[in-house]
């Protein structure tokens, strides 16, 4: 594990009297749900190095009103979202059908990045020469964002999905990204800390219910997505994205079946046969393949993996912190 380095603690202008490193050591650890421990600050759990990136964003990042905030649940298909977002915003730059559209020449995490990897990269100056609107990505939860997001009136779109599926793929994935040498966590100890809370950015039921309840309130600036309703039916939801984004589908658009076109686009065997994401990598201070977030695509998965006593017990614990909210799985 790294440490917090000094020109890290230095930036936190937000939290100039906190030493990171001491934090760090007086606050509640746990083994993470993969290979690695993780920090819990302000009951949320983090990866280490995700900390302090986070405090640095909450204390610098300057949200512009017409910034486009991607909010989700990690491995709840946020590459996807990302890929759908992009293709509706641009596309009367970049026609779905045509060659050299973007998201077939490049990963979606390079045409819509996440701010975290922005400032691991400590390349904040790329934020400047985005084009309007900025496309820009996160995993904190609502009450972590910076407040220039919350503030700017610009719009979020959350995505989360059935946390069992989100569970077993993130194992898939965690266990693909760990270096060699380092053993993963148990299955039955990492399922156990997740039915605790431990989970990135989580406990996922919180993540869930902060960006719901700020859905119901403010409907026009916070869109509540599901995975599953994604797969049901994009074109529809495209449609409902395409709205709250305010660039709605002209009746002519959707007769020429442009919405079509970016579901073709977006497609989980076309993006996973992109060349950039069968081979390309991503990540800042350690990288990733690219391939690593295609792996099935499918809802129920968990059912593979997870045996229907450990579902009920998963099941009990999100009806039960859920209740009474109006969101359901
Ligand atoms: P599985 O591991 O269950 O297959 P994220 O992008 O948030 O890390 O999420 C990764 C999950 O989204 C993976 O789930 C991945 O296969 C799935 N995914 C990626 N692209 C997709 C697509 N175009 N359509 C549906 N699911 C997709």
């Amino acid at each position: 594990m790294g440490t917090f380095s000094r020109d890290t603690q230095e930036s936190c202008n937000g939290l100039e009297k906190t030493n990171l490193q001491t934090m760090t050591s007086t606050i509640q650890t746990s083994k993470g749900l993969g290979f690695a421990p993780w920090y819990k600050y302000q009951n949320f759990w983090y990866p280490e190095h995700l900390l302090s990136v986070t405090l640095d964003m909450q204390a610098t990042f300057k949200a512009q009103p017409s910034d486009i905030i991607l909010a989700t649940m990690v491995k709840s298909g946020t590459t996807w979202l990302k890929a759908i977002i992009f293709a509706v915003v641009n596309r009367h730059l970049y026609a779905s059908t045509h060659k050299n559209h973007p998201l077939l020449n490049s990963s979606p995490h390079d045409c819509f990045p996440f701010i975290h990897s922005i400032y691991e990269k400590n390349n904040q100056n790329q934020l400047d020469s985005m084009p309007s609107p900025r496309l820009l990505a996160v995993h904190v939860p609502f009450s972590h964002l910076p407040a220039s997001i919350t503030e700017s009136g610009c719009k979020a779109v959350y995505l989360c999905r059935n946390p069992k599926d989100v569970f077993v793929s993130l194992r898939h994935y965690l266990d693909k990204m760990k270096p060699v040498g380092c053993e993963m966590t148990p299955f039955d100890e990492a399922f156990n800390l997740f039915c605790q809370g431990v989970f990135p950015f989580g406990p996922f039921w919180d993540q869930m219910l902060e960006y719901w309840r700020e859905s119901i309130k403010s409907p026009e600036k916070v869109l509540f997505l599901k995975y599953e309703d994604l797969k049901e039916d994009l074109a529809e939801n495209i449609k409902k994205l395409a709205e709250f984004l305010g660039c709605s589908f002209s009746a002519e658009e959707v007769k020429r079946g442009v919405v079509e076109e970016i579901v073709q686009l977006c497609d989980f065997e076309t993006m996973k046969n992109v060349k950039a994401n069968k081979e390309g990598e991503h990540g800042a201070l350690v990288r990733f393949k690219n391939s690593s977030l295609f792996r099935k695509g499918k809802i129920g998965d968990w059912k593979d993996h997870i045996t229907p006593d450990m579902a009920k017990r998963v099941d009990k614990i999100i009806e039960q912190k859920l209740l009474g909210s109006g969101l359901m799985f």
